[in-house]
């Protein structure tokens, strides 16, 4: 089969990297790809957001597959287009897609299919806003509707806090038209996890557990970021609790979308708070996570290619349950220096050669690009360090013993992507 991936980020890198093994891949390409994703597939200067441009290429290159990494491209309605086309695309329609894409669209989905989530009010005036807050209190989440980069949900501690979010979000509309309307809701405490499955509207396979790390700072301190590594398996989500998230979750979204006349086929990511009540939902997201997807396909043994595709044709009934590698993966992000504010470009990577010597190693490129023999640094998370270990610690200890090989001006990551799975805290 000829396969296009569609995105530039680590996540896309770990895409390409579990495709290129499956025996279904005859050619590959990524659009735009990255300089990691180059050593691997074709990239073509296709921008992950031109429609057009993407299927024009599907089309001349007769495609037969196609994989959606980020979510623009999906809220932008490509499934719906490629659909049309009649060429074969991994991912959901443009309504389903707004299960991300309009964080109102998906609260209203779960109040009314039951499915748990933090209690909430919808806002598209900042004074009832403020007000709202003023009798409430804090803490509380201030969510913006829309896409925003990951950027758009303040957790507040204090009223004030809260009545700033709003005040960017409404009228300073720092993040445009996806803060038209805003989300108040109930701060859950807990535990978060990462659940993502694949399902084609009626089966459901569920990929390993994850944990993200999305500030900045060991301990979670800082800014919040794209997320600064990640572990597979989340050592909190057992048995029991991965049941309760099918079912009161995962299940009842699909089906409840399905209720709406919207089929959902793709990848569905949900964020979980594990709370003393039992799991809620956060937020779904309606593509693999990142850099959760850096964790999980490591330790896929059963062939992605043949999953997608059975997902995007409804037939996913005929795969049975995933095969996993029973060791431990660890990811750790190295940023460029002042991500997630300003950053430098261009600062040459060294060591990545030392480091692919490695085994149960692989580095994933985020923010690379190639320029003649060199990698230089092209973005605010550079590379995604990835390795495995029969336990939690030897996969910390290996992971950081290749970050420890590598360097670039500036480089920043976490020393402590993983220790919450030793800790249990
Ligand atoms: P979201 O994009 O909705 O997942 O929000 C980003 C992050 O904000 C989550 O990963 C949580 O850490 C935090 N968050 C979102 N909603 C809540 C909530 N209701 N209570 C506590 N933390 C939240
Ligand atoms: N790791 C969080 C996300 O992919 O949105």
């Amino acid at each position: 089969m000829r396969i296009l991936v569609i995105g530039s980020g680590g996540r896309e890198h770990a895409l390409v990297w579990k495709i290129a093994q499956s025996k279904l891949c005859a050619k590959l390409f990524c659009a735009p790809g990255n300089g990691g994703i180059a050593q691997i597939a074709e990239c073509i200067d296709v921008q992950a957001d031109d429609i057009s441009g993407l299927l024009e290429f599907a089309r001349k290159e007769k495609i037969d597959l196609t994989v959606v990494g980020p979510e623009k491209a999906l809220a932008l309605g490509i499934v719906d287009e490629f659909t049309k086309a009649k060429l074969k695309i991994f991912g959901p329609n443009k309504q389903a897609a707004n299960l991300e894409a309009s964080k109102v669209f998906s609260k209203e989905l779960m109040a009314k299919y039951k499915v748990p989530t933090a209690k909430f009010k919808v806002f598209d005036s900042p004074d009832e806003a403020k007000k709202y807050i003023e009798v409430n209190g804090a803490p509380c989440v201030v969510k913006a509707d829309g896409l925003a980069a990951g950027k758009g949900v303040v957790v507040a501690k204090t009223v004030d806090e809260a009545k700033d979010a709003v005040t960017s979000m409404m009228q300073d509309k720092v993040f445009g038209d996806a803060g038209k309307k805003i989300i108040i809701e109930e701060c859950l405490m807990g535990q978060e996890a990462s659940i993502l499955v694949i399902t084609d509207s009626k089966e459901v396979v569920a990929l390993a557990s994850a944990q993200d790390h999305k500030r900045i700072f060991d301990h979670d301190q800082g800014a919040n970021t794209g997320g600064m590594g990640a572990y597979s398996p989340a050592p909190i989500v057992t048995a029991d609790i991965l049941k309760e998230v099918l079912d009161k979750i995962i299940y009842r979204t699909i089906d409840g979308l399905a209720k709406e006349g919207i089929d959902y086929r793709g990848v569905l990511y949900a964020g979980i708070m594990l709370t003393k009540e039992g799991p809620q939902a956060l937020e779904f997201n309606v593509r693999f996570g990142d850099p959760e997807t850096q964790a999980i396909l490591p330790r896929l043994k059963s062939d992605l290619v043949e999953v997608m595709l059975a997902a995007s044709v409804g037939k996913l009934s005929k795969i049975g349950a995933l095969k996993w590698d029973s060791r431990v993966c660890v990811c750790v992000v190295c940023s460029a220096g002042g991500y997630p504010g300003n950053y430098s470009q261009g600062q040459e990577i060294s060591g990545l050669d030392s480091a692919a010597k490695l085994a149960d190693v692989v580095v994933f490129h985020a923010g690379t690009k190639k320029i003649k023999d060199k990698i230089l640094t092209s973005g605010g998370r550079v590379l995604g360090v990835t390795g495995l270990g029969s336990t939690i610690k030897e996969a910390i200890d290996k992971t950081y013993q290749v970050v420890g090989k590598i360097s670039f001006e500036g480089m920043h990551y976490r020393k402590d992507i993983g220790r919450r799975a030793i800790e249990g805290s």
